[in-house]
């Protein structure tokens, strides 16, 4: 039993006579129906459906001239874990849908935790904390219906030009991966890194598929969908469980520190990817996931990783969203997992730490008679540096709300233009013209398609008059019956199975 007593019983409960009623007082009962009602704690708001794996991190160059932080030392081994997820998605959601994947990667360092929490894209759909939850309560549920619902995606998405270069990422082949194996993973904001003499750099992480980037096509991830919900948790385990360990190399794109102040377009715009061109991409080191969870819930529901979670030698940027993020994880983490979520094994750090926060439901950690405050004369160490910290960045001006000051190359629309003139081939773009065109066909109306179809060709004018000719062509099938449109109704009503009127009234 819980108290560690052996259960008379784990099959019937305590009855007056077999056929008699149930007992208040058989303990066991009660105490596993109680357990069961509280099994679940409530799940990640975006990101709820993922996967995860142990590993290893090591560091196979010498970055040292940029950073001191001690995991990216030449030589450095450090375990990790990896956490993959759908964003929009519930916990029991198919993995296959299109959707931004999370990476989420949390170091545990010989200087405490460091957590990485990205995506599969460099960019973002949005570039103000403010609009965040906006932004996602519009890829979820309509509070009446239940039903997610593309014409408020499109409504977001085409009231928010900044959101065109994620959108576009998401519509072509890397908005569905093969699996977590097969797609690259980016730390998406601009980092500081801080060397052992002081001086500063900015730094974007790609973590790059030893695996190879694959996708699936829209088809073939829908039968999935419906075929197995859990065709990426299934991958992922399955390859590691049969020693084939997916390896990933990280890259950073390194910026001096001065160059952002003077750079075409705002660095630290999370809409944006630096071009290699102009920042090349420097090896770091390798990481490879080697072992599966024990135990999914205690080891992967619970893990919570943070932004927040820094080391000596890196630190933040002035990108508002990832100075959002540093509030709103651990913040999340205590409403989902509790106050002490920090004290779980796969949270804690691997380092003794020396934290002045005490209490709190569930607190496990036993401070005994040492000082609770700081400072004291009971001799236990606090911290008091003061003055300018190593990884900060000057700052001055009125409080304002406004958006990000204007450079030459800012705008919403080159960047998401380029990749799709530059980056995809004819049959990648005949895909994402297919993709958008299908998900506008999914509800899209009115105001807001007229507005998509606007927003498409600021991206791209050939494209948008395709994506828009596709959209028209299709409703107009729709509203002349005897056409495709009419077979496809038909298609609806295959493999439906009507019932004959009841002959007996057993059932
Ligand atoms: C202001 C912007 C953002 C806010 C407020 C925010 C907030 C959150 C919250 C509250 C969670 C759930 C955490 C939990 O319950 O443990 C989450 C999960 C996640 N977010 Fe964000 N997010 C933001 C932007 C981003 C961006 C830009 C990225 C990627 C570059 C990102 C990647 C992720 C990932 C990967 C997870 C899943 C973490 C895990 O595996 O446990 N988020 N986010």
């Amino acid at each position: 039993m819980s108290n560690g007593a052996p259960a008379v019983s784990d099959r019937n409960s305590l009855s007056v006579g077999p056929d008699g009623p149930l007992l208040l007082h058989d303990v066991h009962l009660v105490e596993s129906l109680a357990h069961f009602n509280r099994t679940n704690v409530p799940e990640r708001r975006p990101h709820a459906k993922g996967s995860g794996a142990f590993g290893t991190f090591e560091t196979t160059q010498d970055v040292s001239q940029w950073t001191k932080a001690a995991l990216f030392q030449p030589g450095a081994k450090t375990d990790m874990l990896a956490r993959f997820s759908t964003v929009a998605g519930e916990m029991g959601s198919p993995d296959t849908w299109r959707d931004v994947r999370g990476f989420s990667l949390k170091f545990y360092t010989s200087e405490g935790n460091y957590d990485l929490v990205g995506n599969n894209t460099p960019v973002f759909f949005v570039r103000d904390p403010m609009k965040f939850a906006n932004f996602i309560a519009s890829q979820k549920r309509l509070p009446g219906n239940g039903l997610r619902d593309n014409n408020m995606q499109w409504d977001f998405w085409s009231l928010n030009p900044e959101s065109a270069h994620q959108v576009t990422y998401l519509m072509g082949d890397r908005g569905i991966p093969r699996s977590y194996r097969h797609m690259n993973g980016f730390g998406s904001h601009t980092y500081m890194w801080v060397n052992a003499a002081g001086e500063r750099f900015w730094v974007k992480y790609h973590f790059r598929s030893q695996q190879g980037v694959q996708g699936l096509s829209s088809d073939r991830a829908t039968e999935i969908a419906g075929e197995d919900a859990d065709f990426h948790r299934r991958d992922l385990w399955d390859a590691i469980a049969r020693g084939e360990f997916p390896q990933w190399k990280l890259f950073v794109q390194v910026m001096p520190y001065e160059q952002a102040k003077t750079y075409r377009f705002n660095p630290f715009d999370l809409t944006k990817v630096w071009p290699h061109s102009d920042y090349p991409l420097h090896e770091v080191g390798t990481m490879t996931l080697d072992k599966n969870p024990a135990n999914f819930f205690a080891q992967i529901e619970q893990a919570a990783f943070s932004p927040s979670n820094l080391v000596p030698g890196i630190g933040f940027s002035p990108d508002k969203m990832l100075l959002g993020r540093v509030f709103a994880y651990p913040d999340a983490a205590r409403a989902r997992i509790g106050t002490n979520f920090d004290q779980l094994p796969v949270n804690r750090p691997r380092v003794e730490r020396n934290f002045y926060a005490i209490d709190g439901n569930m607190n496990y950690e036993q401070g005994e008679m040492a000082a609770v405050y700081a400072p004291n004369s009971m001799g236990r160490s606090y911290s008091d540096e003061v003055g300018r910290v190593d990884n900060g960045w000057e700052s001055d001006g009125e409080m304002v709300r406004q958006a990000y000051t204007l450079r030459s190359d800012d705008d919403d629309f080159s960047q998401p233009g380029a990749l799709v003139r530059e980056v995809f081939d004819d049959a990648q773009r005949d895909r994402f013209v297919d993709n958008v065109a299908g998900h506008l066909l999914g509800g899209v109306k009115g105001d807001v398609l007229e507005r998509a179809f606007a927003y498409w060709k600021a991206v791209d004018p050939t494209c948008g008059e395709r994506i828009e000719q596709k959209v028209r062509a299709a409703q107009a099938e729709e509203r002349n019956p005897g056409g495709e449109a009419d077979e496809a109704k038909g298609d609806a009503e295959a493999g439906i199975i009507v019932e004959p009127a009841p002959t007996n009234g057993t059932y």
